[in-house]
């Protein structure tokens, strides 16, 4: 009797590329939830705009674009866009109005979160 092993190779064959796709691909880069206030500030104030992972939506920017490195938004431009807003001027989302409820610490908070999330995921340019 002549056993046909045509299918189980094949079948072997698709089980290897699965496993091969697997490895190859990259898990997607989110936000940590480090546990931080910083974190929670975000999730709760900024995401709906600029994206629960930190690379906008279609209400808002990236943080993680160059734009936003520290060099040329120094973290008293985020005070400022939180307490006053900010005027369109880099993209075409409109303005951003003051964000409102948040203390003084919860504004550190979420600014030293932004910070460790552009380190940790790095910058799009
Ligand atoms: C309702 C939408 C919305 C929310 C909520 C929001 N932003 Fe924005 N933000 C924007 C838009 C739109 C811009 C882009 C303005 C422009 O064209 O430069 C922006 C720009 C900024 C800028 C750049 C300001 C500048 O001087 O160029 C910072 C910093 C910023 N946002 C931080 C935050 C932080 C931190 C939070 C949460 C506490 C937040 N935003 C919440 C919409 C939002």
């Amino acid at each position: 009797m002549k056993k046909l092993h045509l299918p189980r190779l094949a079948a072997l064959t698709s089980l290897t590329l699965v496993v091969a796709a697997c490895t190859n691909s990259q898990p997607a880069a989110t936000a940590t939830d480090d546990g931080s206030p910083g974190f929670e500030i975000y999730q709760a104030s900024c995401a709906s705009c600029h994206g629960v992972d930190l690379k906008g939506t279609n209400k808002g920017p990236s943080h993680l674009s160059i734009v936003y490195e520290p060099n040329h938004h120094p973290d008293e431009s985020f005070r400022s866009a939180i307490t006053n807003g900010a005027r369109q001027h880099h993209w075409e989302f409109g303005d951003m109005e003051p964000v409102q409820g948040l203390s003084d610490q919860d504004i550190e908070d979420v600014i030293m979160f932004v910070r460790s999330e552009q380190v940790r995921q790095g910058f799009d340019q």
